[in-house]
Order: C-alpha cells, then sequence, then structure tokens
C-alpha cells in the first residue's frame, strides 16, 4: 500500500497531513509512505524528520502511483488530475454547497472520505478532526485576542495602581468556546459565555465562567440528537440578541463560535452593537468562514468598528499549525488504520463499514453520501441547482 502525503496547495494553509510519529504508525503497518519536499515546512516539520521516521521524500508527481493520499484540505482540479482512478483520499472536504466540486472528485473516481463527518462516537473520538482543530482554534482565538487588545487581562495590584481585569464573553460554548473560556481564564479574564444547548451551561460553569442565555422552552430543546445546536426561531433570536447587548456593552473581549452544521453561521452580534464596546475593544469571530456571528466581520481581516477591533482570521487552527498538524495527523491515521488489513497489510474499503459509510462522500465514480447525492438522477444526469440542495445538514 502506498501511501503520498502532498504539500497543500491552497493559500494559507500551513498544516500537513502527516507526522514523523504518523509516518513511523503507518510504516509499522506495512504501508510505503512519501511524502512531498516541504511539505511539513508550514508545521515546522523538516523533511529529514519525515526521513528518519521511515518516509521517502519526493515530489507532487508521486501522487499517481499512491493507493491512499492523506491531505488537509479537498483537492482542486490539478491534484485531481494526478490521482489514479480507484485512489483513497481523506482530507476535510468541506462539502456543504460544493456539489461541483464533490462531482469533479466523483468523476477522478477517488473514494473521498470526509474527515469532519466522522461520527461522534467514543470509538471515534481520536479521529475526530472538528474537536482537535477547534480546540486550537478556540485557545488561539484568545492569544490573538490579547495579543490585539492594549491592555493586560489579569488583574495585577500593584505599587503604582490596579489593573482591572479583562472582561471576555465566549459565544457559543461548543469544543472551540470551551477552550476558548478556559485559555482566558487561565490569563486571569473574567468570563462569561453563552450558548443555546442546555448542556452547555454546566459545562460552563464548570470552567468557571458565568452563562447567560435566554432559557426558554425553545432553549430547552435546542439540542440534536447528535449533540449540535438547532437553528432557532426568530423570536428566540430577538430576546438572544436584547440579552446580549447590554452584556457585550459592557465587555472588552467577545468570542464567536457559534455553528450550525451544514447551514451557514447564525448572525449573534449586529454593527450597532459592536458600536456600543469601549475603544480598543477586540472581538474575534470564529465563524467567519460560515458567514461570520458578526455583522462586520471581513474574511481575513481586523476591521475598525466605532474603535473596537472586528478580526476575521482565516483558518484560526493554521495560526497554531505546529499544534494542528500532530494533532490532524493523528486524526487521519487513526482512521486509516481502522481500513488496512493488519495480516495482507492492504487497504480494505467497506462502505458499510460504520465509520466509512459516514464519511465516503464519492466512490466508483459516483458522489454516494446520502446528504450530498443528486437526487433521483443518476451518472451522467446534472442536478437542476448547483448549490443549495445538499444544505441540510448531517447530524
Ligand atoms: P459547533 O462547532 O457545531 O458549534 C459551536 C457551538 O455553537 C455549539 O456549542 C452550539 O450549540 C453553539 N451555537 C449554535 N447556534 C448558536 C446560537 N444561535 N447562539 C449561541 N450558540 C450557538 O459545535 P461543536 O463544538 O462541534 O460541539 C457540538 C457538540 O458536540 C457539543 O455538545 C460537544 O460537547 C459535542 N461533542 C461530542 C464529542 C463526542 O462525543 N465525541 C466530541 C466533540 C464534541
Amino acid at each position: 500500500m502506498r501511501i503520498f502525503v502532498p504539500r497543500e496547495r491552497e493559500a494559507g494553509e500551513p498544516r500537513v497531513a502527516a507526522s514523523p510519529d504518523t509516518v513511523k504508525k503507518l510504516t509499522g503497518l506495512g504501508a510505503a509512505v512519501t511524502v512531498e519536499a516541504g511539505a511539513g515546512e508550514g508545521s515546522r516539520i523538516p523533511d529529514v524528520a519525515f526521513e528518519a521516521a521511515g518516509a521517502a521524500i519526493g515530489s507532487a508527481e508521486n501522487a499517481r502511483e499512491a493507493d491512499v493520499i492523506l491531505k488537509v484540505r479537498r483537492p482542486n482540479a490539478e491534484e485531481l488530475g494526478l490521482y489514479r482512478r480507484g485512489a483513497v483520499v481523506i482530507a476535510i472536504m468541506d462539502p456543504y454547497g460544493q456539489d461541483e466540486a464533490l462531482r469533479a472528485m466523483a468523476e477522478a473516481g477517488i473514494t473521498a472520505f470526509a474527515m469532519e463527518l466522522m461520527p461522534r462516537i467514543t470509538r471515534a473520538q481520536v479521529m475526530d478532526v472538528l474537536s482537535s482543530q477547534a480546540n486550537l482554534a478556540g485557545y488561539q482565538a484568545v492569544i490573538d485576542a490579547a495579543s490585539i487588545y492594549d491592555r493586560a487581562f489579569p488583574m495585577m495590584m500593584t505599587a503604582a495602581g490596579t489593573v482591572p481585569a479583562a472582561r471576555v464573553f465566549v459565544m457559543g460554548a461548543g469544543v472551540a468556546g470551551l477552550q476558548a473560556i478556559a485559555t482566558a481564564r487561565r490569563l486571569g479574564a473574567v468570563v462569561t459565555a453563552t450558548d443555546v444547548r442546555p448542556a452547555a451551561k454546566e459545562q460552563v460553569e464548570s470552567l468557571g465562567a458565568k452563562f447567560v442565555a435566554v432559557e426558554d422552552d425553545e432553549f430547552k430543546a435546542a439540542e440534536t440528537a447528535a449533540g449540535y445546536a438547532k437553528p432557532m426561531s426568530a423570536a428566540y433570536q430577538a430576546k438572544q440578541a436584547e440579552l446580549t447587548a447590554a452584556h457585550i456593552a459592557k465587555q472588552d473581549i467577545v468570542i464567536t463560535t457559534a455553528l450550525i452544521p451544514g447551514r451557514p453561521a447564525p448572525r449573534l452580534v449586529s454593527r450597532d452593537v459592536v458600536e456600543t464596546m469601549k475603544p480598543g475593544s477586540v472581538v474575534i469571530d470564529l465563524a467567519v468562514e460560515r458567514g461570520g456571528n458578526v455583522e462586520g466581520a471581513v474574511p481575513g481581516e481586523v476591521t475598525d468598528i466605532g474603535g473596537a477591533r472586528v478580526v476575521g482570521y482565516l483558518n484560526v487552527p493554521g495560526r497554531i499549525a505546529a499544534t494542528a498538524s500532530l494533532l490532524y495527523a493523528k486524526n487521519l491515521s487513526a482512521f486509516l488504520e481502522t481500513m488496512i488489513d493488519k495480516e495482507t497489510k492492504s487497504l480494505r474499503i467497506d462502505l458499510a463499514d460504520e465509520l466509512q459509510k459516514a464519511t465516503a462522500l464519492t466512490h466508483d465514480g459516483r458522489v454516494v453520501h446520502p446528504a450530498f447525492a443528486p437526487a433521483p438522477a443518476t451518472d451522467a444526469a446534472q442536478p437542476a441547482g448547483e448549490n443549495g440542495a445538499s444544505e441540510g445538514g448531517t447530524a
């Protein structure tokens, strides 16, 4: 079995899909691993470290003979042109609203697995890229906020006077939000947080932060069986906006992380509300790539709104790439390991397997995932709409 790990082509993507540890693990299972020269540079893994772990160093052309390609991002058309039909590609595929890209992967004949569709069951925790990357994004959001904020985070009592603790409000207390709360607390901030899922309340409080939310009947039923938030009604959103507006005006830092799988991020903070914040306040919108929680957040930019800085950094896990790559690589190798037959040391694709079934997007020339497969028309027929049709979400 030949595994290839390319250098990521997408601008602003410093992560890599293997680490020396995972190379060692996979070669130990009988695979021959080739890493493209320079693939680990952005994550501070030099070629020699991959070589020492048992990988060969090659070029993009080595993709042609690979049985498995491990990537961070969905392959582009040029990359797909290199892969042989039947190759397995495992990556963060960002499949929602990307019908054309999925079709291209199907037509290239690859078996594409989307790591972000991994079921959140105990057995697959080690493969959960949403958690491994969101956890780091939550941490990094606080570090970014602290470096942009021109005051101190902790309360300090000094001979020259007392410095007040920064007030941090975290909106969305999932994996990223909880790590943001923990990190801001470690830096000495006074932290509050909100979410629409009741389970979040106890988790927020166990981290020493105060929970602020509209806790009505809709809130009590806001969690899906899969543990995600439901989209909230307009009436709930209005109540939530009213409650949080008064709170945000008193905050120094707001970090938003709210997402709903397969949908645009909910809008939680209006421009008017940002304008009520003190000059020098910082707003970090971790949902900016999915449409943003904050009105006026611009992807990839820091925007001044009434003296507050609204930060829309892209690929926040990539801002802590050396750590993010190690965890991501482990997520991938753990999943791939479940597909390797220990006796024959060969790849065993079985789309009836729970994990493969949940994550397989394309196989045998078709889009196979039920959430993304074009409705009844098969094979050659083109679906009518380009996007929107498959935005229903999976969980
Ligand atoms: P996510 O990335 O989909 O969303 C982030 C947070 O935003 C969630 O807590 C969500 O409730 C919140 N949110 C959505 N709409 C909102 C709104 N209008 N206002 C305020 N907050 C809003 O969620 P993430 O981080 O992936 O976590 C989802 C769930 O999965 C959690 O319950 C988490 O504990 C659970 N989980 C379970 C795992 C496992 O069992 N293996 C692993 C990781 C997470």
